[in-house]
């Protein structure tokens, strides 16, 4: 083996080993003495054996696997019509986002509640209707999902692996959103709750519209209530709409976080959008290079989806500009340092914009379309000739079955002032979810529990533990701290945070992402030993490796070395240059046929 791997390889699992000092979490609570937090462990209010699980994607059926296995009766729900979430690709395009951005508990869908006179179940039959009608009702129920055709994972497959499902030997090391589609698939009918396994336990078509607190005749809280709409195509010029109610215990959210679009404030744009709705996209609707043929495009947004979907087009545009604004967190500005290094050379990179100039409200020749509108950057330069401008801004968390849990009048640091009595929220501005213990639970009501809500983490991987570790609570087998310890931790975090929320609020990054996991492991083995249940195992350390060596083989331009931060899982000192990653990709790849 290579010198240069060999350093690289000794890091990994020296640094591995040694990390001390994750998340605020492994000191505060973990620290507490056993019998003390078993006194002041949170006490659920209603015990929970039925469990409604919000979406079939990655998170939500390794969650399904989880609760099964524990003897829960779990139900999911999913809006799309096969399993998958997130890798479900069509070339059915989502709706253009509005602009301005809408409230959060609107921006991925606006509930369809039946009307308040009739009973439920209750179903509407809508005949007649044009067929691009019926395709649209479909697409606002089940919201094509936000990836395009050619799209390749950002991790290597070994990092992207679910337990009791090792990818097959001959699998590229690189692999295709249709990979991974058909590995979601596999998994959902290992566990025969694929959409045409027809299992009880799932209900596809079938959106979550809204989540409410059930009550008993006393008016104690037990549990809750989820009313659920199912789309049903019944020919193409009709379909219908079934409205029911189920009641849970406890809710697992899985529904992602790439489904609300974000469009930055800028002014003018607002003007552009309404006037040339096909002409301004979001990174949501790309699909294909093609449709941007002899076009000249301006991607806006600097991080993964605007980098790739420049790189893309730029083989088939007439000519590709990338807007990208700076970020002042080194772990950030590095990653995007490292997506820029990628980009093409026929790409021009230019600054933020600062304003889209007003287009004539009546164009006289409406093909030039908006070619003749200028862009004027914070610079000073004024762009025009566009054809199209595709904001690959990012997206927003927000849970529209779940609107009593948003507030948007909170800014950043604000918070409800306890005396209220109302609910801290978990969604404001959309820019984090808030409130929550181990990025899991709901502290105002630990019944709702949420996978895969951090940014910066391999979910496949993630989503095991955090079920579990939901799923363990809920059975009594671990326990939370009191809710009074659980939002002192979470104050503390956010004034480690710099006392305010914030887009990174989120952020876990390899080495917090390897402390959680940690944590979460010690935290469940540690309580089963008292309370009962099964150990869970770590996750395997490989990965580490092939994933330090496939981000080398990625972006051979740029030098890891001067991005310590966004890889500290690997020690952020690799003293590596630019030669030296090539000789050990070299290493790695030589004699592979999986590379
Ligand atoms: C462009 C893009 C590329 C990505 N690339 C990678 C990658 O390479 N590797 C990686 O690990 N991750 C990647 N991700 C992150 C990706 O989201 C995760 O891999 C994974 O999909 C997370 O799984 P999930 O189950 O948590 O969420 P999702 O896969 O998003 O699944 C959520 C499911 O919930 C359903 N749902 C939502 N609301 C409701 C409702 N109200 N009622 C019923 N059902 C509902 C949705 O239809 C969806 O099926 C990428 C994300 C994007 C946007
Ligand atoms: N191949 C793949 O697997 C793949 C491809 C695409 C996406 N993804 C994943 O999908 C998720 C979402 O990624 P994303 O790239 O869509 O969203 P994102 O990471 O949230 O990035 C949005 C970007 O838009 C920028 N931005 C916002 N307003 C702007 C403005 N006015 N001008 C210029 N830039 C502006 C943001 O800058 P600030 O940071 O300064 O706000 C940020 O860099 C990520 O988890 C990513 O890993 C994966």
């Amino acid at each position: 083996m290579h010198y240069a791997a060999l350093i690289i390889i000794s890091l990994l699992t020296t640094v591995s080993a040694s990390y001390q000092n994750p998340l605020i979490y492994e000191h505060s609570f973990a620290g507490t003495k056993g019998a003390k937090r078993e006194s002041s462990s949170y006490k659920f209010k209603w015990p929970i054996h039925k469990v409604a699980i919000i979406g079939a994607g990655g998170g939500g059926l390794v969650a399904y696997r989880e609760f099964k296995r524990m003897g829960y009766q779990v139900r999911i729900f999913e809006r799309d019509s096969v399993p998958g979430g997130n890798w479900h690709y069509t070339d059915e395009v989502p709706q253009n986002a509005p602009v301005p951005n809408l409230d959060p508990s609107e921006a991925d869908f606006r509930p369809h509640i039946p009307p308040s006179d009739v009973l439920l179940p209750y179903e509407e039959n809508f005949v007649g209707i044009e067929p691009g009608k019926v395709l649209n009702a479909r697409r606002e129920h089940r919201a094509p999902k936000p990836i395009w055709h050619s799209l390749t994972s950002t991790a290597p497959k070994h990092n992207q692996e679910l337990r009791e499902l090792p990818w097959p030997d001959h699998t590229p090391l690189t692999l295709t959103q249709n990979h991974l589609q058909r590995y979601v698939r596999t998994f959902a009918s290992l566990h025969e709750i694929n959409s045409n396994d027809n299992s009880p336990n799932t209900s596809y078509n079938t959106r979550v519209e809204r989540v409410d607190k059930r009550f008993d005749v006393n008016g104690r809280e037990v549990g809750w209530t989820l009313t659920l709409r199912k789309f049903i195509e019944t020919g193409l010029t009709s379909y219908k709409i079934q409205w029911w109610t189920e009641d849970f215990d406890a809710i697992v959210v899985a529904s992602g976080r790439f489904s609300a679009p974000n469009l930055p404030r800028v002014p003018g744009l607002s003007q552009w959008a309404q006037l040339y709705p096909k002409l301004i996209s979001h990174s949501r609707q790309y699909r294909r290079p093609e449709e941007f043929a002899n076009q000249t495009v301006l991607v806006v947004g600097g991080s993964v989806s605007g980098t790739e979907i420049a790189e893309d087009i730029s083989g088939k545009a007439k000519k590709v500009f990338l807007s990208v604004r700076p970020h002042e967190d080194s772990v950030f500005r590095e990653t995007r340092n490292m997506y820029l290094s990628r980009v093409p050379n026929n790409v021009s990179i230019v600054p933020e914009i600062k304003f889209f100039h007003p287009l004539p409200i009546r164009p006289t020749d409406s093909s030039s379309g908006i070619q003749s509108g200028e862009i004027e950057l914070i610079n000073g330069t004024l762009l025009r000739g566009f054809d199209k401008v595709i904001f690959a801004t990012g997206f927003r968390y927000a849970f529209p079955f779940l609107p009593q849990y948003h507030d948007v009048s909170l800014r950043p640091n604000e918070t409800i002032p306890s005396a209220s009595g109302r609910p801290q929220p978990l969604v404001t501005d959309g820019t984090h979810i808030r409130s929550l213990h181990l990025d899991l639970f709901y502290i105002e009501e630990p019944t709702i529990g949420f996978i895969n809500m951090n940014l910066g983490i391999e979910s496949f991987m993630y989503s095991e533990f955090a079920a579990s570790a939901i799923a363990k609570v809920w059975a009594g087998q671990a326990k939370l701290p009191s809710t009074k310890q659980m939002w002192e931790l979470h104050w503390k975090r956010v004034r480690d945070a710099g006392g305010a929320y914030g887009g990174q609020f989120m952020y876990l990054g390899s080495a917090k992402e390897a402390a959680m996991v940690r944590y979460i492991v010690g935290w469940l083995n540690e309580d089963a030993v008292k309370y009962g249940g099964h150990q869970i195992d770590g996750p395997s350390e490989n990965r580490h490796q092939v994933f330090l060596v496939w981000v080398v083989a990625q972006f051979p331009d740029y030098n890891v070395k001067s991005n310590q931060s966004a890889f500290s899982v690997s020690g952020g000192s690799f003293g590596l240059g630019v030669e030296e990653q090539r000789r050990l990709v070299e290493t790695w790849t030589a004699g592979r046929d999986d590379w």
